[in-house]
């Protein structure tokens, strides 16, 4: 009998949020998937949630700042289900407050670096090992446009704010890109996608932010590549975006 595909979504502690639709699209892909976020009590309800539209998901507590809750997920599937086939690091934090270059606190831009790239690193080394058990292992770091040169909108070269948020995403490009070489040999793809201006927030579809569904879409487009799937790239939408 066929394993199922697992797939593992950080970040799941909202329903307007793209963890929560990329969980209900993997799993409407025929996955099993794995929601987790830092708190029991907004992880449990929203994987009832999807439980109740028919679809195969499971809770976890996992805060990707927090080594020991790191290990016990992992350690929780890898007992029961001893591997995982994709990897969605979708969690995430915003922190600038418009901060620009010059009036940005040092206690945001940290906070920033220490969720959205020193969080994703502990998290993908420690789900190294059951991504390995897969055949056809992805892992996708959401990104954003606003640690890309080549976003006119949004992206480094737009002077001003969302400093620390555009920096953090930038490093964890290129942590993409680290781990994509050296897991390349190891049939382990790595790529960073943009879901591009997401509706995650109310009110936000007034400043042209784009549904849900969408955004989640092209996340969900990453982890189920093929096996000859694309490694190390960025990418909206399925096509390739610059550095
Ligand atoms: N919406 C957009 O326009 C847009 C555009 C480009 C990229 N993105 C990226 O897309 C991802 C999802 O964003 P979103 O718009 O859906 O907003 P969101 O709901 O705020 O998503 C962020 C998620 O990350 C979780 N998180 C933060 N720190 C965590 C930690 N230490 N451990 C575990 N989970 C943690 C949050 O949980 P808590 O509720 O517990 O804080 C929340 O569930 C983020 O990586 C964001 O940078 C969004």
């Amino acid at each position: 009998m066929e394993i199922k595909k697992l797939a593992l979504v950080t970040g799941v502690s909202r329903e307007m949020g793209l963890g929560f639709e990329v969980a209900r699209q993997l799993a409407g892909e025929g996955f099993r998937v794995i929601v987790s976020a830092r708190e029991r009590d907004r992880v449990v309800p929203l994987s009832i949630k999807l439980k109740n539209e028919g679809l195969d998901v499971v809770p976890v507590v996992l805060d990707i700042l927090d080594e020991s809750s790191i290990n016990n997920a992992a350690w929780e599937i890898e007992s029961r289900y001893g591997k995982l086939d994709s990897l969605v690091n979708n969690a995430g934090g915003f922190y600038d407050g418009g901060g620009t270059p010059l009036s940005q606190t040092f206690e945001y831009a940290r906070k920033a670096l220490e969720t959205n790239l020193f969080g994703t690193w502990r998290v993908i080394k420690s789900f190294l090992s059951l991504l390995e058990k897969s055949d056809n292992p992805s892992v996708v770091n959401v990104s954003s446009g606003a640690g890309s040169f080549g976003d006119p909108d949004f992206g480094l070269i737009a002077k001003g704010d969302i400093t620390a948020y555009g920096i953090s995403k930038l490093a964890l490009n290129g942590l993409t890109v680290k781990f994509a070489a050296e897991l390349k040999e190891r049939g382990v793809k790595v790529n960073a996608v943009c879901p591009g201006f997401t509706a995650t927030y109310p009110g936000t579809e007034a400043w042209g932010a784009r549904p849900v569904y969408e955004g989640a879409k092209c996340i969900v487009w990453a982890a189920t590549l093929p096996k000859d799937g694309p490694t190390g790239g960025f990418f909206r939408d399925g096509k390739l975006l610059p550095w």
